[in-house]
C-alpha cells in the first residue's frame, strides 16, 4: 500500500486544480477545506469552492451568505504564509452569470426573465454539478489562485459528477427542444420523455405552474439557449478537458465502509478509463487503535476485572474498536490489492463535528499522515 504524499500534492506549483469527489456524507466538503487551509498554510495562493457548506463550517470560513464569489479567509492569531480563499456555490447565479457572458445583455433579459428559466432550469439533475464544472472554470480563467480546491456536490453516486454535464445537455440540447415543441406528442408522450430526461421536479412544476404555459416557456428558452451556446455538448466537452488537463488531480473520499469502498471502486475505474488523473483514496473516518492491547487481551482483562464495572466496561469497549479497527483494515486492504496503484490516505474520525477552522487544522494534518 502507498500512502499519499498530500504535502507534495498541496507543494507541487505544477498541481492547479485539486477535485474532491466520493459518495454522499464522506466528508467530501471537510476534505476540500482541510486541504486548501493546509495549502495557504504552506504558502499557496489557494481558494477553495464549496457546495452546500454546513452552516457551522461556512461561519468558520467567513461565508454568512451565497457571494458567488471568493472571500478571503481572516486565519485569527495565524498569518498564513499564502492566502486562503473561499466560497459557496450560488448555482442559480452562475447559470445567470452564463447567460449573460455568453448570450448578449437583451437575449439575456429575454432568458433570465423566462418563467421556465426562473422556475425549472437549476433543477435538471446535473445542474449543480454542471454549475460547479463552469464555477472551477471561471475561477482557473481568472488565474488569481494558483491553486483551487474543489468540493462536489451530494450526490448518492460519485460518478455522478463525471455524468451531470453530459446528463444536462441532453436535457438542454436539439432533441429536446423537438420534443417540446412538437405539439401532438407534448402533452402525453413528449413530457414523460421529459421527465425521463433529467427533470427531478418537473412533476411538481406542472402540477403548480399551467402544463401548456410551461412547455411554451421551456420550449421558447431552449430554442434561445441552445442557439446561444451553439450546442452545449460542446461546453461540456471543454469543462471535462479541463478536468483531465495535467494540473488537476482527483481525490476520491470514502468512508471505510463496504459499500461507500465499492462505490470508489467504480469510481477509480471511470477515473482511469478517462484518463482522469487519480491522486488517490482518502479514508475518512477510521478508527484506528489507541492502544497496543489486543482484543482477546483486552476481553480476557475485562473478565478479570468484573469488580471494577467501569474498567470492565472500558475494556469491553475496547475490545469493540479492535474488531472494528481491523475490519476497516481488512476492507481497506480489500480495495488495496484491487487497486493496488490507488494511494492511500487515512482520517481517523474526530471526536465531533468538524465546524470550524481548528478542526480543519487537525484533518489537514491527519490527511498528510
Ligand atoms: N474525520 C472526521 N471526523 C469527524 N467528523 C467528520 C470527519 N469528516 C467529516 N466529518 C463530519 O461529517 C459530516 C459530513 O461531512 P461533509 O459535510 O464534509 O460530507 P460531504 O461528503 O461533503 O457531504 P455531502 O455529500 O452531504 O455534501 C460533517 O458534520 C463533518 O463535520
Ligand atoms: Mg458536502
Amino acid at each position: 500500500m502507498t500512502t499519499i504524499d498530500i504535502d507534495a500534492l498541496l507543494d507541487d506549483p505544477e498541481s492547479r486544480v485539486i477535485v474532491c469527489c466520493g459518495s454522499g456524507g464522506v466528508g467530501k466538503t471537510t476534505t476540500a477545506a482541510a486541504l486548501a487551509l493546509r495549502a495557504a498554510e504552506r504558502g499557496r495562493q489557494t481558494v477553495v469552492l464549496t457546495i452546500d457548506p454546513a452552516r457551522r463550517l461556512a461561519q468558520a470560513l467567513g461565508l454568512r451568505e451565497l457571494g458567488n464569489h471568493p472571500k478571503q479567509v481572516q486565519v485569527e492569531g495565524f498569518e498564513p504564509k499564502g492566502e486562503l480563499w473561499a466560497m459557496m456555490l450560488d448555482m442559480r447565479r452562475t447559470f445567470d452569470d452564463m447567460v449573460r457572458v455568453h448570450a448578449g445583455p437583451e437575449r439575456a433579459e429575454q432568458l433570465l426573465q423566462n418563467p421556465f428559466y426562473q422556475t425549472i432550469s437549476t433543477s435538471f439533475s446535473g445542474t449543480q454539478e454542471y454549475m460547479a464544472m463552469e464555477k472551477l472554470g471561471q475561477l482557473a480563467a481568472t488565474g488569481e489562485w494558483d491553486l483551487i480546491i474543489v468540493d462536489t456536490p451530494p450526490s448518492r453516486s460519485a460518478l455522478d459528477f463525471l455524468d451531470a454535464p453530459t446528463r444536462l445537455s441532453s436535457a438542454l440540447d436539439g432533441r429536446m427542444i423537438r420534443l417540446l415543441t412538437a405539439p401532438a406528442k407534448a402533452g402525453g408522450w413528449g413530457l414523460r420523455k421529459v421527465v425521463n430526461a433529467g427533470f427531478s421536479m418537473f412533476a411538481k412544476a406542472v402540477s403548480t405552474i399551467i402544463g401548456g404555459q410551461l412547455l411554451t416557456d421551456a420550449s421558447a428558452f431552449m430554442q434561445a439557449f441552445d442557439s446561444m451556446f451553439g450546442g452545449f455538448r460542446e461546453r461540456a466537452r471543454k469543462t471535462a478537458e479541463l478536468l483531465r488537463s495535467s494540473g488537476t488531480s482527483f481525490l476520491v473520499v470514502a468512508a471505510p465502509e463496504p459499500d461507500a469502498l465499492r462505490e470508489a471502486s467504480y469510481f477509480v475505474e471511470r477515473l482511469s478509463a478517462e484518463s482522469m488523473p487519480l491522486a488517490g483514496l482518502i479514508a475518512n473516518r477510521t478508527h484506528p487503535v489507541l492502544a497496543k492491547l489486543s482484543g482477546a487481551e483486552a476481553l480476557a482483562a475485562a473478565e478479570s476485572v468484573q469488580s471494577a464495572p467501569l474498567a470492565e466496561a472500558v475494556l469491553r469497549l475496547h475490545a469493540d474498536r479492535v474488531d472494528l479497527a481491523a475490519r476497516e483494515e481488512r476492507l481497506l486492504a480489500r480495495f488495496t490489492r484491487a487497486h493496488p496503484e490507488v494511494a492511500l490516505a487515512k482520517v481517523p474520525a474526530l471526536a465531533g463535528d468538524v465546524h470550524d477552522l481548528d478542526g480543519l487544522r487537525d484533518i489537514g494534518v491527519k490527511l498528510a499522515g
